[in-house]
């Protein structure tokens, strides 16, 4: 499934992308270096919003109307040409893939193996995906959570595949990098998540209580014998896609500079280098809940192979993840056209997938001026949760696409990895993230989560389904933020969820 490439230098991939860092910000004049150290600096003054905070994906911010679209407008800084190209990525975002062979040429491919027939499928309204129910009595097919699959380095020459990047983790021998619960007619599908779920409650000051939801994973119906005995499964689910392009013009020089320094509550963040397809050398991984890709593009080029099964210049296989041990798979027709070019979605329309996916904006904020949103910040700052959520950046001077450049963002990460805990820990390595750490996540956008998919919950795999329980799941370095937050009255919780909420 990880991209392969040629070797890095000896001695590994993260060497080879330490040396090959970028550390110094020299997209900058001293003078704008001065003026961006300033309007990043943290927050002192809590009683009244900082300038431009209002706007916190800079000039691409969009301000319309809040209703369930809210996530799906193009960025404010796009050019009329821009918009159209978005406009056409949109359509090809949303387009239902169908089987070869078909009569639609042009929309045929899927499979032989998959997990959705659309983008959309599983980002919900450009939004994070839907686990399937809490309800133990609804029983519908999980799309939006994905099940990777892992298995352990069984000798030195797979050891030396994962340091060297050529591989982010080994997969199942049978199964591949992940479960497809659905395959054209006429193939088994591979198997069925089932989901259960344990309440653990939470006892908070004040005499609050809060109620925490454990999953635990069973695959039942395999439809190709058993799977390696010492798999292990990596749960994820289907992220909100807004801001992704501004996150990739954040400077390199400002990820790195969070790594190299250890904040209060001794947390200090890990960068998780992997290898860029297009360049075959090592790249800072930003993308995936493990950060385990570089760029929009290559992740939405693995999205097209591995859940869906389509070929595209950067993963030719027509058969996305069938694996050697299913040879049936690999008999089936596939859809790419001679007329149309050699793959199933031909580079012009993987381009405009990829162009579309950097550019969702993020919306404006909501009561940046509230007296009780600022009391939660205050909270936020305190507790140190910036440690991690690093609250703000001013993107590349020169960001390859110009819609991206110079911009005062406020995402609320540092694009880092993190142990959080044996309560997050899923025990699988992806690059150098280790079974117990997480990238940590974007807060922005984050109080609209519900306008945009009602059922919508939060962290890796779902399970919360509140703000404040996401809190309560921080475990590891961010222990003793998370105490923090159980130690507040029951009204300085409500503010910092209030916070949070005008994201
Ligand atoms: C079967 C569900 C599913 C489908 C279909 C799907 N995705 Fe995703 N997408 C996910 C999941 C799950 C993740 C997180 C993966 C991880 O952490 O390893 C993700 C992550 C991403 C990310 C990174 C987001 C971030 O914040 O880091 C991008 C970009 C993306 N997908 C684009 C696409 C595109 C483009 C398509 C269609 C070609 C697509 N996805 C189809 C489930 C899906
Ligand atoms: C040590 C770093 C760290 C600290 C400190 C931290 N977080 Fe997080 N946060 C993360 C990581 C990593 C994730 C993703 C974890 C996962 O999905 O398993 C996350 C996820 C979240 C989410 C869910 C995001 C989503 O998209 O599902 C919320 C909300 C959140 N954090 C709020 C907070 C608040 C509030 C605080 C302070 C009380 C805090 N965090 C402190 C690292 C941190």
């Amino acid at each position: 499934m990880s991209p392969a490439g040629p070797a890095p230098a000896p001695g590994g991939i993260v060497q080879a992308g330490a040396a090959a860092a970028e550390r110094q910000r020299n997209d900058l004049s001293a003078d704008d270096l001065k003026r961006v150290r300033q309007v990043t600096a943290p927050a002192d003054d809590f009683s009244k919003a900082e300038p431009f905070e209002l706007m916190q994906a800079g000039a691409a911010t969009v301000k319309p109307l809040i209703n369930a679209d809210i996530f799906s407008l193009p960025s404010a800084t796009l050019t009329f040409e821009g918009r159209q190209r978005f406009q056409m990525g949109n359509s090809l975002f949303r387009k239902d893939w169908v089987s070869s062979p078909s009569s639609t040429q042009a929309s045929d491919g899927l499979g032989p193996l998959f997990n959705a027939r659309s983008c959309q499928a599983c980002h919900v309204k450009d939004g994070r995906g839907t686990v399937p129910g809490f309800d133990p009595m609804e029983r519908t097919d999980a799309v939006a959570l994905l099940m990777r699959l892992a298995v352990p380095a069984r000798d030195a020459d797979d050891q030396r595949r994962i340091d060297t990047g050529e591989l982010l983790f080994l997969t199942d021998p049978v199964y591949g990098s992940q479960l497809q619960n659905f395959s054209v007619a006429g193939l088994p599908t591979e198997g069925r998540l089932e989901i259960e779920y344990e309440p653990i409650t939470v006892k908070l000051n004040g005499g609050e209580t809060a109620t925490l939801m454990k999953p635990t994973y069973r695959i039942e119906n395999l439809g190709y014998g058993p799977m390696h005995p010492q798999v292990q499964f990596s749960p994820r689910l289907a992220q909100p896609m807004i801001g992704l392009g501004l996150l990739e013009a954040v400077h390199e020089a400002d990820i790195l500079a969070n790594a190299a320094t250890e904040k209060r509550d001794g947390i200090r963040g890990k960068a998780n280098w992997v290898i860029d397809a297009r360049t075959g050398k090592p790249a800072l991984g930003r993308f995936n809940w493990k950060a385990s890709q570089p760029t929009v593009a290559q992740q939405s080029a693995v999205a097209f192979s591995n859940d869906m099964g389509l070929s595209t210049p950067m993963f030719p296989s027509h058969y996305g993840e069938c694996t050697e041990k299913q040879p049936e798979c690999f008999k089936l027709p596939h859809g790419a056209q001679p007329h149309l070019g050699e793959h199933e979605v031909p580079g012009e329309l993987m381009d405009l997938v990829a162009d579309y996916s950097t550019n969702l904006a993020v919306p404006q904020r909501r009561d940046v001026d509230d007296a009780r949103v600022l009391a939660g910040k205050k909270l936020f700052y305190e507790a140190n949760c910036v440690a991690c959520h690093v609250p703000k950046y001013v993107t590349r001077r020169d960001a390859e696409r110009p819609e991206h450049r110079f911009q005062l963002i406020w995402p609320y990460t540092d694009l880092l990895l993190h142990d959080m805990g044996d309560g997050l820990a899923d025990g699988v390595s992806e690059g150098q993230a280790s079974g117990r750490e997480w990238r940590t996540a974007p807060l922005w956008g984050i109080g609209l989560t519900k306008t945009v998919n009602p059922n919508a919950t939060w962290l890796h795999d779902g399970r919360a389904r509140t703000l404040l329980e996401a809190i309560l799941w921080h475990g590891g370095q961010a222990q003793a933020a998370r105490d923090r937050v159980v130690g507040m009255t029951p009204d300085e919780r409500a503010d910092l969820v209030r916070f949070l909420e005008s994201l």
